[in-house]
């Protein structure tokens, strides 16, 4: 925002009045009056719907338990970045079928690129959103396990076994993921060329090696560094039109 020429101010639950107890509805009404758009990062997805609902500025999820739109934009600038485009590619997402998933498959299913995702059993995307992606025809697919989605991918991608909010479930979920990871065995099943994608902070040797995160075919910190510059871009066509 700084960037852009505008102003920024940062709220955290305390300072709201939500900390306090106020209805989100009641916030949402408020803040429209006092500012041009707002960025909420919260836990239940429900909130970022009932703020937006009741908003008359733009509101951007800024992350839920269910969706990371921002993140994903970042990403797929990345790959347009690196090759050209995203049509024709095969994307491959391992690992927790968490809120990331639930983007990567939301995008792949509005824009139209090849998307299969090994996550382990229980741990599955939403299916409200995978229904969704049905109902755009979209090309996504669970596969049955890792090899089979890494198989000629041009894109893997994985993020943290345990998301915020999920940190108390750490060591079960560290049991549940063995085997979804990213390493050099997986990545020797995708073409020679293939982007290596991680949203961060990374966990070397869970869901990543070292050796992965830090090789040739990663393209995490670019990845990394587009977030800037995507959250501009959101920014100018939501306040600009
Ligand atoms: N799935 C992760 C994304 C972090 C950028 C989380 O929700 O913690």
């Amino acid at each position: 925002m700084y960037q852009l020429g505008g102003n920024a101010l940062f709220i955290s639950s305390a300072d709201s009045q939500m900390g306090r107890g106020e209805p989100v509805k009641d916030t949402a009404r408020v803040m429209s009056r006092y500012v041009d758009g707002v960025v909420v990062r919260t836990f239940g997805h429900g909130i970022i719907e009932e703020f937006a609902q009741y908003s008359t500025v733009p509101v951007i999820n800024g992350l839920t338990d269910m969706h990371h739109p921002c993140q994903v934009l970042a990403d797929i600038m990345t790959v347009v970045e690196r090759k050209g485009g995203y049509k024709g590619l095969k994307f491959a997402w391992i690992g927790d079928g968490n809120n990331m998933a639930n983007s990567w498959i939301e995008a792949a299913s509005i824009l139209g690129f090849e998307l299969k995702l090994a996550c382990p059993k229980g741990y599955l995307p939403d299916k409200e959103v995978l229904k969704e992606a049905k109902l755009r025809h979209g090309r996504v697919e669970l596969s049955m396990g890792v090899k089979e989605a890494a198989k000629d991918a041009d894109v893997l991608t994985t993020d943290v076994w345990a998301s915020m909010g999920f940190e108390k479930e750490r060591k079960k979920r560290l049991a549940a993921f063995k085997g979804y990871q990213i390493n050099s065995e997986v990545l020797a099943l995708a073409k020679k060329d293939a982007m290596v994608m991680h949203c961060l902070p990374a966990h070397r040797g869970e869901e990543i090696t070292e050796e992965v995160l830090e090789g040739k075919n990663s393209a995490v910190w670019d990845e990394a560094g587009n977030r800037l510059h995507i959250q501009k871009a959101i920014l100018e066509s939501l306040l600009t039109g």
